[in-house]
């Protein structure tokens, strides 16, 4: 299976011209890599554009991600985008309950509605675990956001479904950047594969398994080591520089660079 690596733009750069210069230069060297699948998520406003520059490129591995979406695909709700209107802007993944959106007031009831919504349109949900705090009980932390969160989901709709385990401590904005250890991340994986096990039985190996939090060129190599799928890729993946050494490193594991 070839790794996913997402760039997170989060709410950067702050201009059109700004995000058309970072997409141009992302597509430009994310499609030497076509066995990796990369997903670029910018702001909403910059979602179309960047379809738009990902389509002439015809690069089938690249893909675009919204950060967030709304549970209803039409009607009296101000301020929401739906799942369904990101499809139809070109969109193929969309960011769930990362922990920055969980700290403006979205709760796991949220996130589960926005998870049954994104699959319903056919859409690849992207859903943020992990604990706030380094040490905190992290098993029972995940054990209760994964059994809500995931609530409903069938047995075939999640293998459509991507994870990401994003230790909320070791996000460059919390954390100075100072990401997980991949030992430890590798514990949290396994506790995620057990609770999948419980929860969807058979399908439980299948799940593809992200590392979010601090990646850089420096550390990326020790989460693939350690069994991640891909990775979520926040401040690095402003900077094309870094972004380019990731996507060799998560390549090169298959001998193509
Ligand atoms: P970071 O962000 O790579 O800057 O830590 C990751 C994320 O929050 O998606």
């Amino acid at each position: 299976m070839s790794k996913i690596i997402i760039a997170n733009w989060k709410m950067n750069p702050a201009t059109h011209g700004e995000a058309k210069s970072l997409c141009l230069a992302t597509i430009e060297v994310a499609k030497k890599f076509e066995n990796v699948t990369t997903v670029i998520c910018p702001p909403f406003l910059m979602l179309s554009g960047c379809a738009a520059l990902v389509a002439e490129a015809g690069s089938a591995h690249i893909k675009i991600g919204a950060q967030n979406d709304f549970w209803e695909n039409s009607g009296a709700y101000t301020g929401e985008t739906s799942p369904q209107l990101l499809k139809d802007s070109g969109v193929s993944y969309v960011l769930i309950g990362h922990s920055e959106r969980r700290a403006l007031g979205e709760t796991d009831e949220m996130v589960n509605k926005k998870v049954l919504a994104t699959l319903a349109v056919d859409l690849t949900p992207v859903v943020f675990v992990g604990e706030k705090e380094k040490g905190e009980t992290r098993q029972d932390i995940l054990i209760d956001q994964l059994s809500q969160d995931l609530a409903g989901v069938t047995s075939e709709n999640i293998k459509k479904l991507v994870l990401c385990y994003e230790p909320v401590w070791a996000i460059s904005s919390n954390s100075g950047g100072i990401s997980d250890t991949p030992e430890n991340a590798l514990e949290a994986m396994k506790i995620i594969r057990e609770i999948f096990v419980k929860m969807f039985l058979e399908t439980g190996q299948e799940i593809s398994i992200l590392y979010g939090g601090s990646v850089n060129p420096e550390n990326v190599a020790g989460f693939f080591n350690a069994g991640f799928s891909g990775v979520v890729v926040g401040s690095a993946s402003l900077d094309p520089k870094k972004f380019v050494e990731i996507l060799k490193i998560a390549a090169s594991e298959y001998g193509f660079y």
